[in-house]
């Protein structure tokens, strides 16, 4: 029988060479005469072990991290896995960084192949669409409040308050539209899954339309994901073809049509007026609300808009009953989580866990230290606009509420790390100034203070007048956080401010001081 072995085809492992290592593996298995078969799976998260070369065995899948094209023929010993192999994980399945993990969304990532709806519904995939064509659209729309399944995009909103909303409008053409550019820094969940398993959040989006009788779904995604593109429009195609999509899901239901778009790159266009404004073929600049998109979205009409990962836990919802899933994790934050782990850390990954672990406990179990060897300083949690924690707050528990109770937000997941060589004033004028990069223009406090705020933190960073520059700082964060339209120039103090709390060694010390 031919050996399955299984190389990542996703973005971040071919970028550390995973194409070189699948055409070597082939090369060598001809030239040993070995039935292979190479499988490109997705990833399973473990950015920091790719390549991840699998090799399927009676006892699992046997895994090798960091391989190299010029090791592969020391992975086998006369044709059999090489289990003494500096680079054997043993089976991937059962080491620890996989094993302490609770994978709901991501468990089939890196699993099978992406592209194979056969090996998707192999591994429960169809469940939640095959249950919700049982179900009336307010059975649905229970399921999922039940399970108080909260989007994943950053905002926390009750995806069951939103897709109800939209059910109950009387307009007769309703869209639901996936939220997939994923702008914040450190995060890549939503590229892993779409790369990963891409019909999931197909099924999500069809499982969204039964739910408020909408027809018409589509996905939004950054120009910066060309593979994930690729994959996505790929199993759309797939899809049709299989009649998943098309005149009647799965061939008894109703129609829904899904269609792939791109954006241009800009991180305003990750909020969803803007979002929608883009999609319309205009300039992605954020719409005063109300009306919200649930009343009044994509071209006038009720619109749901999701995260990627909103769309994808619907479907476990769905499948498994939204008691199951409401009995994951911490009080009103339900269900599992991806955690990011990037920047200056040496295990770097995706992690799914349910909320409610601290944030020390998964920089301890998953992270591995820094990658410099140093120890870490501040963590920054929810991307650009999140704060920087210090190591007195790392016990807090990953869930919505602990972290707005320290003036902090989970976002999208993206954990971030630097060592005790960051400078957390060039943290705050970054995070000023990436808001003056990216602000759409319409608002003046996010338009011109952003910009008004990066020189106020050059000045303190000079040692010039702190104290003032301090009280100015202060006046303009506050300005900026009740005077923005949209939560770009209203969550930008939020880093700022956690600096001038947390490391106001860094702004005020003289220069040539020690910091914090
Ligand atoms: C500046 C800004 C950027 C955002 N970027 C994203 C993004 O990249 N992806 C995303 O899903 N939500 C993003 N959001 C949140 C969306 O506005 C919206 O809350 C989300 O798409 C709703 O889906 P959810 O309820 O499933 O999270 C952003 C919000 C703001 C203010
Ligand atoms: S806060 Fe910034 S990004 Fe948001 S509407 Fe105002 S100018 Fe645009």
């Amino acid at each position: 029988m031919s050996t399955r072995v299984f190389i990542p085809n996703d973005t971040a492992a071919r970028s550390m060479g995973a194409d070189d290592v699948a055409h070597a593996i082939a090369v060598y298995g001809e030239r040993m005469g070995l039935d292979l078969t190479i499988v490109r799976n997705g990833s399973r998260g473990a950015a920091w072990l790719e390549p991840l070369v699998e090799v399927e065995t009676t006892a699992g899948r046997v895994g090798f991290g960091n391989v190299m094209p010029n090791e592969v023929d020391t992975l086998f010993v006369h044709g059999q896995v090489n289990l003494a192999h500096d680079r054997c994980l043993g089976t991937v399945e059962s080491h620890p960084w996989f094993a302490a993990q609770q994978r709901i969304t991501f468990r089939r990532a890196g699993v099978i192949d992406p592209l194979s709806l056969a090996d998707y519904e192999q591994h429960g995939g169809l469940a939640g669409v095959r249950r919700a064509l049982t179900l009336s659209a307010a059975e649905i729309v229970a399921d999922i409040t039940t399970s108080g399944l909260r989007g994943r995009g950053g905002a926390a909103f009750p995806a069951g308050i939103k897709w109800n909303t939209v059910r109950q409008a009387t307009d007769t053409t309703k869209y639901i539209v996936c939220n997939a550019d994923e702008g914040d820094s450190g995060t890549f969940a939503d590229r892993l899954l779409i790369e990963a398993d891409p019909y999931q959040l197909l099924e999500g989006m069809i499982i969204a339309g039964l739910a408020v009788g909408a027809e018409r779904g589509y996905v939004y995604l950054r120009s910066e994901y060309p593979w994930a593109i690729t994959v996505l429009r790929e199993a759309v195609a797939r899809a049709y073809a299989a009649g998943l999509l098309g005149t009647h899901v799965l061939g008894i239901g109703p129609r829904f049509d899904v269609e792939v778009r791109v954006g241009a790159g800009a991180y305003i266009c990750g909020e969803e007026t803007a979002l929608l404004e883009s999609l319309e073929g205009k300039r992605g600049v954020v719409r005063a609300k109300p009306p919200l998109p649930a009343m009044r979205g994509l071209f006038g009409r009720p619109t749901v808009i999701n995260n990627v990962l909103t769309l994808a836990a619907a479907t476990d919802v769905l499948a498994a009953g939204g008691a199951r899933y409401a009995a994951l994790g911490l009080d009103r934050s339900t269900g599992t989580m991806p955690f990011q782990l990037a920047g200056n850390i040496r295990c770097g990954g995706l992690v799914e866990l349910p909320f409610g672990r601290s944030l020390r406990s998964v920089l301890d179990e998953f992270g591995g230290g820094s990658l410099s060897g140093r120890p870490l300083r501040a963590i920054q949690v929810g991307g650009p606009l999140g704060a920087y924690l210090p190591e007195h707050l790392w016990e807090t528990p990953l869930a919505y509420e602990s972290f707005s109770a320290v003036g902090a937000m989970l976002g999208h997941g993206g954990i971030v790390c630097f060592d005790d060589t960051v400078d957390m004033a060039e943290q705050a004028e970054f995070a000023m100034a990436f808001c003056a990069h990216e602000s759409c223009g319409k608002c003046t406090p996010c338009r011109i203070g952003s910009t008004r705020g990066v020189e106020v933190i050059q000045r303190l960073r000079r040692r010039e007048e702190s104290r003032r520059q301090w009280q100015l700082l202060e006046e303009l964060c506050e300005t900026m956080e009740f005077g923005s339209l949209c939560a770009l120039g209203g969550l930008t103090p939020l880093p700022v401010r956690s600096v001038m709390t947390h490391f106001a060694g860094d702004l005020l010390t003289p220069v040539g001081g020690t910091g914090q």
